[in-house]
């Protein structure tokens, strides 16, 4: 018997309370856009539970709000068949189209003229199966018959309900609920902005990004990238007799539901509602690609039917493309904290989908080349996905007598450095770790606030501190004197003191967030918090070999090869050196706990009860490592099916082999029961 069976029932009841009220709240704040309680409240009972269920781990039920951080990784995604297909919709591109889809259902139906009129939430399609009022399956698209099965992830989207209370009678036990995952125009921005920053490239546009936020291996990654959700369709409809009733029964079951839908009569308020949200739409705080206008009846729905894979009763009119055309007064190259030269246009200002645009990346060399984009070109302009300003191309006819390709500079436009572009990249950088441009991004970077967050340190400040020479990398920051800063313009004694103080208040920064302020390539935010938790030290990430580093969740041999080389160049060194010298300690993050601490396990072959992500994933979760070449430190081997040289290895060496039985047992003893 394991501990986990003898939960006190007081205890039981009251994680069931505390979940249920922290549901209650979720609901509220994610879906209703409506707290209640404050954001410290809601921790507090968060921590409760949390509190509860590592004491009890037998409480951690999959439904619990704990859960929503995500599970371990898995290696791929399994399939999953719908109840029924889920179609995709016929296309309007003007408002006659429209006239003739609503001909058409007339022909069809002739007394039918309540319609829903939708916005079409450009995202993700997808689909969740509940049964006995729990989320079983939530699985993509795919080919429409069949999608993938996604549920760990969609799991971490809090206007999700795990559990469904308030079911009406009519709806059978299993049901299927439909819709959209999208990803929020900021948080994109955001995205992209960090993915950038860490040398990355962005997605282009919100769709694809929450695409890959859905299909993430490693549903941590997806928890922390904001995907929000609104639901549309019910399958079957249960006691809903129309589209109106069952957006209305959505919302109570506690789904998400786009307010903006309405239930018109007649085709001159549904091309009212088309043609508002046509101009309307930039304002919103996700994209839209167009208005999905349903016929409401949901009889008449089946009396129309479908052809091939569309319904007859529901057409998307898609509004058309914002495209503007302007002028490029130049193309000018910006230099990046890592090195990297990135040039942007330089634009004749010019209104674009609801803001100004001046300016606007492209990307790399190659995309100038691909495009021929060349200054004194006039250019078609839009913003990918509503928010990231994109030339589109060229037009041709419009160039210049004498204008010729652009070309990237061969020096670095800051120092005069020659500038490389590594085999397999398409960024070119700067490599003298000495150019004041790098410097200054680097700096920017440290005090910003996904790292070091030093108030009163902005772009201007940092610029000086280069300038002037008082700040040379970031150690620097903590020998500042008053008397420096007054030099700056605009300081005097009180601005001066308020930044020492914001300085001083850094000194004991969270290991992550150092971590991610000294600008490591490939360590962004979720990165370093990641190193900060397996290894628990500065000394520790510093001092781990690359094997080590691969040990890291979400770490793969490349990312590890750099970090282990960045921490290994005489810059690093001097510079974590000075960082001490200066007083700045990171305070130790807490290691992860658990029986197997200190462990490292192999598994070779393959294994009958689970993917090898998962077991890895079982290893971690009790403190282990889960590596892949065995040596005479090596704990235990794992020997699934058809297992191989790993195994010979294991025997030479004399290191223990486990059967899978073996390991399963293992882990039950561990207090994990598989
Ligand atoms: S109804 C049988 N309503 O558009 C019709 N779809 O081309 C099912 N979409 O795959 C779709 N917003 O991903 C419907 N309010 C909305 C929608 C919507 C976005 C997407 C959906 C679907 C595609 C149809």
């Amino acid at each position: 018997m394991t501990a986990d069976s003898v939960v006190p029932e007081s205890v039981a009841e009251r994680a069931r309370e505390l979940r249920e009220v922290l549901d209650y709240h979720l609901h509220r704040y994610h879906v209703l856009d409506d707290p209640e309680i404050s954001d410290a409240e809601y921790d507090r009972l968060f921590a409760d539970l949390v509190a509860l269920e590592q004491e009890h781990p037998a409480l951690a039920v999959a439904d619990s709000p704990t859960q929503r951080v995500g599970g371990p990784p898995s290696a791929a995604f399994a399939k999953s068949y719908h109840r029924s297909p889920m179609l995709s919709l016929g296309n309007a591109f003007s408002p006659e189209e429209v006239d003739e889809f609503i001909v058409r259902v007339h022909r069809a139906v002739p007394d039918v003229d309540a319609f829903v009129c939708e916005l079409k939430i450009d995202g993700l399609a997808i689909n969740l199966r509940y049964r006995a009022g729990q989320l079983t399956v939530a699985a993509t698209r795919g080919d429409g018959a069949q999608g993938e099965d996604v549920t760990a992830n969609i799991r971490t989207i809090r206007s999700i309900p795990m559990t469904l209370r308030d079911i009406p009678d009519q709806l059978p036990d299993e049901f299927e609920v439909r819709g959209e995952v999208y990803l929020p125009k900021l948080a994109f921005a955001a995205l992209n902005a960090r993915l950038e920053a860490e040398g990355k490239r962005g997605y282009a546009n919100p769709r694809n990004a929450a695409a890959g936020a859905v299909r993430q291996l490693d549903p941590t990654v997806t928890a922390k990238r904001g995907l929000q959700t609104f639901m549309y369709q019910l399958e079957p409809p249960g006691p809903a007799r129309t589209q109106a009733e069952v957006l209305e029964l959505l919302a109570r079951l506690g789904f998400r539901v786009n307010p903006h839908a309405i239930e018109v009569r007649g085709r001159d308020d549904v091309l009212g509602f088309v043609e508002a949200w046509g101009g309307q739409r930039h304002e919103l705080d996700y994209d839209t690609d167009g208005v999905v206008i349903k016929v409401s009846p949901l009889d008449a729905q089946s009396e129309l039917g479908f052809v091939s894979r569309s319904p007859r009763w529901a057409i998307a009119y898609k509004f058309p493309a914002v495209e503007v055309e302007t002028t490029v007064l130049d193309i000018h190259v910006q230099v990046g904290r890592t090195g990297a030269i990135t040039p942007v246009a330089q634009l004749e200002p010019v209104l674009c989908a609801g803001s100004m645009v001046r300016r606007c990346t492209l990307h790399n060399e190659d995309e100038v080349a691909r495009k021929d984009v060349r200054v004194g070109d006039a250019v078609v302009l839009h913003k990918a996905g509503d928010v990231i300003p994109e030339i589109v191309s060229v037009i041709a006819e419009r160039r210049p007598a004498r204008s010729a390709p652009w070309m990237m500079p061969s020096s670095c436009p800051a120092c005069g450095s020659a500038v490389v572009r590594e085999e397999g990249e398409a960024i070119r950088r700067c490599v003298n770790p000495l150019c004041p441009a790098q410097r200054k991004e680097r700096l920017r970077h440290f005090a910003s606030r996904g790292a070091l967050n030093i108030e009163g340190m902005g772009e201007a400040v940092v610029d000086q501190l280069v300038e002037l020479g008082y700040v040379l990398d970031s150690a620097d920051i903590f020998s500042l004197t008053t008397s420096q800063l007054l030099t700056l313009e605009g300081f005097a004694q009180r601005s001066a003191d308020k930044l020492l103080a914001a300085i001083d208040a850094r000194r004991r920064p969270p290991l992550a967030r150092l971590l991610a302020g000294l600008g490591v390539r490939h360590v962004g935010e979720s990165m370093a918090v990641s190193l900060a938790a397996h290894f628990g030290s500065l000394d520790a990430v510093a001092n781990a070999t690359e094997e080590e580093l691969t040990n890291v969740e979400g770490i793969g041999a490349v990312v590890a090869a750099h970090v282990a080389a960045w921490f290994a160049t005489p810059e690093a060194q001097d510079l974590l050196a000075r960082l001490s010298a200066a007083g700045v300690e990171p305070q130790q993050a807490q290691r992860i706990e658990g029986p197997w601490l200190g462990q490292s396990w192999v598994i070779t072959g393959t294994l009958a009860a689970m993917t090898r992500a998962d077991a890895e994933g079982h290893i971690r979760a009790l403190g282990g490592t889960a590596g892949s070449s065995v040596s005479r430190k090596t704990t235990a081997v794992i020997a699934g099916d058809a297992a191989g040289s790993k195994l010979d290895k294991a025997q030479r060496l004399g290191v223990r082999v486990l059967q899978e039985a073996d390991f399963l047992s293992a882990l039950r003893e561990a207090g994990r029961p598989i």
